[in-house]
C-alpha cells in the first residue's frame, strides 16, 4: 500500500475537522503579491499529520488557490503547467460573444435562478472581485475572531478580504432539510483507517496528486518551471454556496400528504421525504431499511462510528428495481454504487471512479418546523457545499451533469435529482412500487446555488515554492 506523506497534504484531505464546529471560507484577492506570498509563507497550515491528532486541536488552518490567484500571485509566469482545464476556466468561465450561456455552466446546471450572473461571489455579476485564495477556517469556539487573527489590515498582508462565509455543523451533523449527513464517505487506501469496508476504499489518487488512481495511472500534475514536483500531495476543492429553501420543501411535502388522515398523512409525508433521499432523516438508508418501523429510536445516535450500519450496502443484490430506494433518490444518483449496468462488480469499479470527498458545513440558523411563521424562518440558510477530487471533470463534474442533472439516468425519463437537480419544466421524481409507480410532481426549486469556486488545494511544500516565487 502507498503511504501517503500526510505532513505535507493539508489537514482538510484527511478530517473534515468535525470536533471544529465553527468555520470560516474567506475569499480573498491578491492586492499586493508580495507582501501576499509572505503572508502565505506565514500561515500556521494545518497538514493532514496534524489533523490526525485532535486532542489539542482547537483551530485548524487550510488554504487553497484559483488560477487567477496563482496568476496575481505571480507563479510561474502566465501559464503554469499541467492545471486541468476545469481549473484554469474556472467554475464559471465568461461567455463567448453571443452565447447565453458557457458550456460548462449548461453542464452543471448553473442556468435561470442558478445562472453564474446572480452569483453573490465567484460568478459573472458585475461588480463582484475576482476571488483569488480562499482561507479555510475551522474552530472550535469564534471562527471570526480566529479569521481577524490570520489575515490583519491588507497593507500588511497584501491581500483584501471579499467575503467571510461563516459556517458551523450542528452536533447532530444534520443538513437544513433535517437529514442526517456526511454518513458516506470513500477511504482512502493510504489511509490504513476510516472504513474497512471494501465497498468504500478508493484509491488513494483519487484525492491526492502523486498517488495511483482507481485506473493504476498516477493522475496529471500540476507543475512549475524547474518544479516537476509543484502538484505532488495537492488536489482540487470544488465550493458551492447552496441555498436551501427549507419552507417550499416542507410546504410541498404538506401538499402532497394532503388527503391522507391525520397521523397516517404525517408517517406518509415522512416516507415521501426519505424516498426523495434515499435515507430516513436519522440517516437509516432505505435500502436496508425500507420500513420507518425497522428502525429504531436512537439509530442517528450511533451509526456515525458504525458504518456497517449506516453504510454497508449494495443496490444490484438487493434493490435493483429501486423498491426501496427510488433509482432517482439523491443518494443513488450522488453515487450509484454497483446499480449501473448488469455486472455489479464492475459497475462499483466504474463507480469508483466518481466519487467524492465532502467537507460541506451549513449556513445560517437551523429552520423552526414547529413555528413555520418564526422570524428565524426569514434569514438565509443552506450548505457550503465543499468536495475533494484530483480530476474536477471526472469526479464533480461528471456527478453533477451525468448522474445528479441527467434526465435519462439509469433508465428513468425526464427528470432530475428531486433535491438539487435543474428545473425544468414540471420536475418529477419516480418512486418504484408494485404494481404502479408513484410519480412524484411539481418539485420545486427547494436549492439555488449562489456562489462557486473552483480551487486548488497544495501540498505545504508547494505552498512554500508559491511564497518563494520571485513574481
Ligand atoms: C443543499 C444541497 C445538498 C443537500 C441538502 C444534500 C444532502 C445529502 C444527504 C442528507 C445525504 C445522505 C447522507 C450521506 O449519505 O452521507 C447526501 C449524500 C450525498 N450527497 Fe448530497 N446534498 C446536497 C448537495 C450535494 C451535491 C451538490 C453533491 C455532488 C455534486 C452531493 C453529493 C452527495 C454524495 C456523493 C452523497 C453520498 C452518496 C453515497 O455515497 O451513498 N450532494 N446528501
Amino acid at each position: 500500500m502507498e503511504q501517503v506523506e500526510w505532513s505535507d497534504v493539508q489537514g482538510i484531505v484527511r478530517r473534515g475537522f468535525g470536533w471544529l464546529p465553527q468555520s470560516a471560507f474567506v475569499l480573498l484577492s491578491v492586492a499586493d503579491p508580495a507582501k501576499a506570498r509572505h503572508w502565505l509563507s506565514r500561515l500556521p497550515l494545518t497538514s493532514g499529520a496534524d489533523a490526525g491528532n485532535r486532542d489539542a486541536m482547537t483551530v485548524a488552518v487550510n488554504v487553497a488557490v484559483t488560477f487567477a490567484g496563482l496568476q496575481a500571485l505571480g507563479v510561474g509566469g502566465t501559464s503554469p503547467d499541467g492545471f486541468s482545464r476545469e481549473f484554469c476556466e474556472g467554475i464559471a468561465p465568461p461567455l463567448h460573444p453571443g452565447d447565453q450561456v458557457s458550456r460548462r455552466s449548461s453542464m452543471l446546471g448553473d442556468v435561470g435562478p442558478n445562472d453564474p450572473h446572480g452569483w453573490r461571489w465567484g460568478g459573472l455579476a458585475t461588480g463582484t472581485a475576482p476571488v483569488h485564495i480562499l482561507l479555510l477556517v475551522f474552530s472550535a469556539s469564534d471562527a471570526s475572531s480566529d479569521v481577524d487573527l490570520l489575515t490583519g489590515p491588507e497593507d500588511q498582508t497584501g491581500v483584501a478580504q471579499i467575503e467571510r462565509l461563516l459556517g458551523w455543523l450542528p452536533e447532530d451533523k444534520t443538513e437544513h432539510f433535517g437529514f442526517r449527513d456526511g454518513l458516506s464517505q470513500p477511504s482512502i487506501t493510504g489511509e490504513g483507517a476510516g472504513s474497512p469496508l471494501h465497498l468504500h476504499q478508493t484509491a488513494t489518487g483519487e484525492f491526492l496528486i502523486g498517488y495511483r488512481n482507481e485506473r493504476g495511472n498516477l493522475p496529471v500534475s500540476p507543475r512549475l518551471s524547474h518544479d516537476p514536483e509543484f502538484g505532488r500531495n495537492g488536489t482540487y476543492l470544488v465550493l458551492r454556496e447552496l441555498e436551501q429553501n427549507v419552507a417550499a420543501f416542507e410546504s410541498w411535502l404538506d401538499n402532497a400528504a394532503t388527503g391522507h388522515a391525520p397521523r397516517a398523512g404525517m408517517a406518509y409525508r415522512e416516507w415521501l421525504a426519505a424516498k426523495m433521499i434515499g435515507r430516513w432523516r436519522n440517516g437509516a438508508p432505505l435500502t436496508r431499511y425500507p420500513d420507518h418501523d425497522q428502525v429504531s429510536d436512537d439509530f442517528g445516535l450511533f451509526d456515525a462510528d458504525d458504518g456497517t450500519r449506516s453504510n454497508d450496502f449494495f443496490y444490484h443484490a438487493e434493490d435493483r428495481e429501486g423498491f426501496r430506494c427510488p433509482i432517482g433518490s439523491h443518494i443513488r444518483r450522488a453515487w450509484p454504487r454497483d446499480a449501473l449496468g448488469s455486472d455489479p462488480e464492475r459497475a462499483l469499479q466504474q463507480a469508483r471512479l466518481h466519487r467524492l470527498l465532502r467537507r460541506g458545513r451549513l449556513f445560517g440558523p437551523l429552520y423552526d418546523r414547529d413555528n413555520r411563521d418564526a422570524p428565524v424562518n426569514a434569514k438565509r440558510r443552506g450548505l457550503y457545499f465543499a468536495c475533494m477530487n484530483a480530476d474536477i471533470a471526472s469526479q464533480f463534474e461528471s456527478v453533477q451533469h451525468n448522474w445528479i442533472n441527467n434526465p435519462k439516468f439509469s433508465g428513468l425519463a425526464d427528470e432530475r435529482d428531486p433535491l438539487i437537480g435543474e428545473r425544468a419544466g414540471d420536475s418529477c421524481m419516480t418512486v418504484q412500487q408494485s404494481p404502479v409507480n408513484l410519480r412524484l410532481r411539481q418539485l420545486d426549486q427547494f436549492v439555488v446555488t449562489c456562489g462557486g469556486g473552483y480551487f486548488f488545494l497544495p501540498g505545504l511544500r508547494a505552498i512554500q515554492r508559491i511564497a518563494a516565487s520571485n513574481g
